[in-house]
Order: structure tokens, then sequence, then C-alpha cells
């Protein structure tokens, strides 16, 4: 049996008479650029996320950067972030002029830890950026008490997260519901993947939602009129068309990954070198990725690939320690929890048309390793 890590073309045939019409609709118009398939997805995607506004763009990493722009960092000006996360997250950070700064993690969630953000504010500390990791929401309620405190805007990484809620005080909350923004990616293999690039920015914050209409336009609302240098960050209208007849799927979705992942903790539950991925009470997750803690990481990675089982480290060397961010000074041993994740997690296939004979093989090749 092949078991794929992602099987995208599985999802196509699933949706096929939905999306094929609707491409067809943008190539009639010939309204390929921000066409009106674009402010459609903006309102849907505001509206699942409970925000005032959607603002489309190119990429995840053009979702964080935007925002990220618009706090007009100085040189020193810092960014709290999680190590254990995309290289994007960090990058948008220095490319937006600030400096990030890493603080560990949660090693159940593997989400970035309150408790080191507080303790890493600085004068220079302009903003808390964490990342719903794999599907599932950070404490955001515990971020915001310390935001306020010290005058920071939290920007949601949510691109692995579209839809995940979290509990607090008795109610749902979505993720992009409580920071002052939010991004989104689309990159194919997402939960909500377009047919390439493709990111969202929502936020509820009148203002700010202008400035990143702006910038995401060369920083002019009206066309060759410029009141700040921005950018080319526009979203295609295919790829919005393609968005908006794969979201009334979205839900469905990400239940049946919830569904999967239920059938893979219960049947390795037990396995002792294995430990399934932690849950926190308040979280429901869409699990883009099912990441378990395992021991011989490498050498079950191994042995899944012989056995046609797709997987992925997602991510084998922490953003602190990484050769582009030597100049910021981390020695390994500095943020252990996240050093100690990227050597033992391991992601398995958890997309929605994945079948039970597929698990159940997934399953037996990881006891048969242990055995
Ligand atoms: C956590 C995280 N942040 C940011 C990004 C960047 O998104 P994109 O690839 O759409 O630029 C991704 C996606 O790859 C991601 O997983």
């Amino acid at each position: 049996m092949n078991v794929p890590l992602l099987d995208l073309v599985a999802q196509y045939r699933a949706i096929k008479d939905d999306v094929l019409p609707a491409l067809q609709a943008v190539i009639e118009s010939q309204h390929f650029v921000m066409g009106p398939s674009v402010p459609q997805l903006e309102s849907a995607v505001a509206q699942l996320a409970r925000a005032r506004h959607g603002i489309a763009c190119a990429s995840g990493t053009d979702a964080l950067l935007l925002p990220l722009k618009a706090l007009g960092l100085e040189p020193g000006d810092e960014v709290i972030t999680t190590p254990f996360t995309f290289f994007a997250t960090a990058g948008a950070i220095h490319n937006a002029g600030g400096t990030p700064v890493f603080v560990d993690i949660e090693p159940g969630t593997f989400n970035i830890d309150p408790a080191a953000v507080e303790a890493a504010v600085t004068p220079r500390t302009r903003a808390i950026l964490p990342v719903h990791l794999y599907g599932q929401m950070a404490a955001i309620e515990r971020l915001i008490p310390i935001a306020r405190a010290h005058g920071l805007k939290i920007i949601e990484d949510a691109a692995q997260a579209i839809g995940a809620r979290r509990r607090i005080d008795g109610e749902w909350r979505m993720a992009g519901e409580l920071g002052w923004a939010t991004g989104y990616s689309f990159f194919p293999s997402k939960n909500l993947g377009a047919w390439g690039d493709g990111g969202m920015m929502v936020t509820s914050d009148d203002a700010a939602a202008e400035r990143l209409r702006k910038l995401r336009l060369h920083g002019g609302a009206k066309q060759y009129h410029h009141d700040e240098i921005g950018t080319n960050s526009r979203l295609d209208s295919v790829q919005a068309a393609v968005l908006l007849a794969k979201l009334p799927h979205l839900a469905s979705w990400s239940s049946k990954r919830r569904e999967h992942a239920a059938s893979y903790t219960k049947a390795l539950d037990g396995l002792s070198p294995v430990r399934t991925p932690v849950v926190d009470r308040c979280n429901e997750p869409i699990f883009h990725q099912y990441t378990l803690r395992v021991e011989r990481r490498d050498e079950l990675q191994a042995h899944l690939k012989s056995h046609s089982v797709g997987n992925a480290v997602y991510y084998p060397v922490p953003l602190h320690l990484q050769n582009c961010f030597r100049h910021l000074g981390y020695q390994r041993g500095r943020l252990p929890e996240a050093e100690r994740a990227a050597t033992e997690v391991i992601s398995l296939p958890i997309y929605p048309e994945l079948t039970a004979d597929q698990i159940g093989f997934v399953v037996e090749t990881i006891r048969g390793f242990y055995r």
C-alpha cells in the first residue's frame, strides 16, 4: 500500500465539478487580478474569522509581512515569536525591519509559551507573533494581557489554522478573531489551499485594514497616488475563485482530519516510544498536521519511507539556530523545548480523503518498526 503524505489529486476529483465552472467564469471575464471573486473571498474569510475586514494578498508570507510593515518598525525594534515554526514567520519580522526575539515553546502543544513571552518583553518590544502550529491555537488569552500591559500588537500567524477555535471564558473564539491582525496562507498544501500561492489578512481595526489595503497595492488608495511605499501583493481572481469554491468544504474537511487524528491516537496510544499529539482541552484544532513525538525519529522516518508511507519533519532546525540568524547570538541549549521538539517530531498523512485501511497501514508500519 502507498500512503502519500498529502493527496491533492483525491481532493481535486471530489471537488472539480465545483471548481472548474468557477474558474471558467473568471476566464470568460478575463478579469484576472483583483476581480469580483477577491472581495467575495475577503468577506467570507473575515466572516469565518469573526473579523471586520479581510484583505487578500499574494501569500501567507506577505500576510505577515504587511501587518509587520504597518507597525513601522525601526532598527532594533523587537517582535517576540516562536522558534518552532516555518521560516516565513521570522523572515517576515526581519524583512519588515524588526528583530525576531525567539522564546521557547510549551512541550505539549508546541506553541509559544506565554510565560516566556512575558519574560522577554523589553522597552524595544513592539509586537508578539504567536503561531497556531499544526492547526492548534496558541494560548492567545494569556498573550492579550501581556500585550495590553506593554502596548504591544498581536499578529497571529494562522497560516496553518484557518477555522481553528479555542474556548476562552466559556466562548469559542476563532483563530484570527482576537489578534490585532492575522495572516492566513492558501499555499496548496494548506487545509484551504489555492492552485498557486495566496494569502489573506484579517483585522477588526478599521484603520489597520485601510493601511493594509494600501500596502498591498504600492501604498496608494487612489491609482497613481502613493501615500507611502508598499508593494504588489495582490491575489489573482483565479485563486480567489478556487478558494471560494473550496471554502464550503472546509468545515467537513477539518472534521475528517479530526476523525483521522482520533483514529491514529486510539491506535497508537500505549505504544511507549510514541507520544500522540496533545490537544489543549480548550482547543478545537484543524489538524493541519498530525504530529507525533517519537524515539529514534530518523530511523522511523526511513522505515516509513521504505514502506511507502509519506511523512515529514516540521521542523528539523529551530529558527534561533538557523545560519541566517547567527548574528542574533542564540546558542544551542538556549531554547531547549524547541530544540528537543526538532529532534523528536514526525508528521503523518492526515488529509481528509485518507481511508481507514490507509490509517491502519500507517499504524501497523509504525508498530512494526518498534516491535
Ligand atoms: C506557520 C507558517 N507561517 C507562514 C507561512 C507562509 O505562507 P506562504 O507559504 O503562503 O507564504 C506558512 C506556510 O508555508 C506557515 O506554515
